[in-house]
């Protein structure tokens, strides 16, 4: 296992995260522990691109709990259908929120959180998790975020 990640700050964002990736799975390969793989995966996540916040919300029963995560404290629990993380959940779909002010039911676990994606983790065609992240820059994601993410899920899949 790799103990330091090369990241170079001079790449784009996609570029970021390609160098990424792989160093995520080398990372997480082999080891059979959910909680360890997603809380190395949000601190790399928060390493190397600086979001205000990062982190998982696990399906139990008919909620989100707060899991693996990297930033301020967050809302422990979100109900099916609430907030962005419940309705990525709800949807089984990406969320790219650009404004969270305009975000019907958003929840504000940080008033200085202004833009976030929230990417569900699918397995065998149901959401067992998602990965949100914030952050305090309006506009701060797009489909580059959305296709690295969506892709880094797949592995995650495979954890659970
Ligand atoms: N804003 C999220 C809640 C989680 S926190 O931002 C960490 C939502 O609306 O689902």
């Amino acid at each position: 296992m790799a103990e330091e990640l090369i990241l170079d700050t001079t790449l784009t964002k996609a570029e970021k995260y390609r160098q990424l990736l792989p160093q995520i799975e080398a990372l997480t390969t082999g080891e059979p522990d959910l909680t360890a793989n997603l809380a190395n995966t949000a601190a790399a996540l928060r390493q190397a691109f600086g979001f205000f916040w990062v982190g998982f919300y696990l399906v139990k029963g008919e909620e989100l709990v707060l899991g693996p995560f990297q930033g301020p404290i967050a809302c422990t629990r979100i109900r099916h259908g609430k907030g962005v993380c419940g309705a990525s959940w709800a949807q089984a779909t990406t969320l790219l929120v650009p404004d969270v002010e305009q975000f019907p039911g958003h929840i504000a676990c940080s008033s200085e959180s202004k833009s976030e994606i929230v990417v569900p983790i699918l397995k065998n065609g149901q959401v067992v998790a998602v990965l949100d992240v914030d952050s305090d820059q309006l506009n701060d994601f797009d489909s580059a975020d959305q296709h690295a993410l969506e892709q880094l899920m797949q592995l995650a899949a495979t954890w659970f």
